[in-house]
């Protein structure tokens, strides 16, 4: 078989728009050069010579894009999670994102990271690496060879954290993320690869001044794509207002260093606090959000408005927030978001509809997967043609093996049940991972 020239045959799910599940029972959906050329009941005739793998009855959808994890912080997941933001930072994230100094433990920790990531639903993640150059290439590496496509950032730190993790000053910081960027390919170069590098000041409390206006002009000087976070807990947010008194909101602060009027997209975990005035900012210079509805529960930041990011018409996605976030799986943040929803929905804003399943399903493939493309890569998270094809076989027989359902509410089945075991094939831009 050519490399990304084949057909899958199952029941086929994908996003159509935010509102509707588009789906084909024992249908075919065809890879030509590791793009769909979309998802037909018969197969064309100008296809007829391609091979047929048939997955029949399994469910075939769009691979799942994660926007916002830590790649250090997978290996203490589901600790601390008495603890709110900063506490949890100071005790548990700073400490062990030390340990990636040292190389072996790096190789280590992220092999069995890349592993786990194979084997979940996700075919897209945007990952923050530490603040060391060597451990952050070595997990780029490590992720090339895994076939997924990743936006992997070198965390910048100079300021309000431990000794230990804290470069020394902002021309130090921007040294080493000029060094990283060599090493990785860089961004001017685009790398062409599947894993390319994302600037990724912490956040605001953790980098100083000088250091933010020296990365929005790294930003502009390679167009390189850009994560942080923004307003995700009452005291983090206190503190920036202290920080930096002339900005009227935290958004405003990030604006004022010049990071949303670069090319390359920006994407900011959380906004559970934003008011209108950050959220319309936020709008108007096309800034992506990551909503990560379990890390705001696990670290009591609050119920982001997601209602009303989709209503201004935000750009947004989901992440998995590893390890303020417990589990790797945008299936479990799709069911996550829902449920935060409904709660906030009861609980703070009656007149706001919660997210349906439909919404969710859009957010954690297309919606996310927008990210990508405005970051370099080809369209995709969804089957229509000319996506690159990154798709799930999921057996779900043993999720619904009781009642004869719609293929629809077959795949709310799986977002709130299946696991990594269910999962038979993973593609990526046409090729398959291994993932067993
Ligand atoms: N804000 C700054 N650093 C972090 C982090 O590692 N996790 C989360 N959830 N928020 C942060
Ligand atoms: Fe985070």
């Amino acid at each position: 078989m050519t490399r990304g020239n084949f057909i899958l045959k199952g029941d086929i799910a994908w996003s159509k728009d935010p509102k509707t599940i588009e789906t084909k029972k024992g249908a075919f959906l065809v890879c030509r050069e590791g793009k769909s050329a979309g998802v037909f009941q018969h197969i064309p005739g100008e296809y007829k010579n391609l091979p047929v793998i048939d997955y029949s009855p399994a469910l075939i959808i769009p691979g799942l894009t994660d926007l916002h994890m830590h790649a250090p912080q997978f290996g203490f997941r589901a600790l601390g999670m008495d603890e709110e933001l900063l506490e949890w930072l100071n005790k548990r994230a700073f400490p062990e994102e030390d340990k990636y100094a040292d190389l072996a433990y790096a190789n280590r920790a992220y092999f069995f990271l890349r592993e786990n990531l194979k084997k979940s639903p996700n075919t897209r993640i945007v990952l923050f690496g530490t603040m060391h150059v060597k451990a952050t290439v070595l997990l780029m590496k490590l992720l090339e060879e895994s076939g997924l496509v990743c936006l992997v950032g070198k965390v910048n730190m100079d300021r309000n954290c431990p000794d230990y993790l804290r470069e020394k000053d902002a021309a130090a910081s921007l040294a080493a993320t000029r060094e990283w960027l060599l090493e990785c390919g860089n961004g001017a170069a685009g790398g062409g690869g599947k894993v390319r590098p994302i600037l990724t000041p912490r956040f605001i409390p953790s980098c100083s001044d000088e250091l933010m206006e020296g990365l929005a002009r790294l930003q502009k000087e390679f167009s390189l794509p850009l994560q942080s976070h923004l307003s995700e807990n009452r005291k983090e947010i206190g503190w920036v207002r202290e920080l930096c008194p002339k900005s009227d909101s935290y958004g405003d602060a990030y604006a004022k260093y010049g990071f949303f009027d670069g090319k390359a997209p920006v994407v900011m975990a959380h906004c559970v606090w934003s008011d209108e005035k950050e959220m319309e900012l936020l709008r108007e210079r096309g800034v992506y959000i990551a909503h990560c509805a379990d890390s705001n529960t696990n670290l009591s930041s609050g119920i982001a408005p997601v209602r009303r990011f989709i209503e201004m018409g935000v750009p947004l996605g989901l992440g998995s927030d590893v390890a303020g976030g417990t589990h790797i799986s945008i299936f479990r943040a799709m069911c996550d978001a829902i449920k935060v929803s409904k709660l906030r929905s009861v609980l703070v804003e009656p007149d706001k509809m919660p997210l349906t399943v439909e919404e969710a399903f859009y957010l954690g493939t297309a919606g996310g997967a927008s990210f990508f493309e405005k970051a370099g890569f080809g369209p995709s998270g969804s089957f229509e043609a000319g996506c690159e094809l990154d798709a799930l076989v999921i057996d779900d027989r043993t999720i619904s093996f009781l009642c004869d359902l719609s293929v629809r509410d077959r795949l709310e089945r799986v977002l709130y049940l299946s696991d990594e075991r269910d999962i038979k094939a993973k593609y990526v831009q046409g090729g398959e991972i291994e993932t067993r």
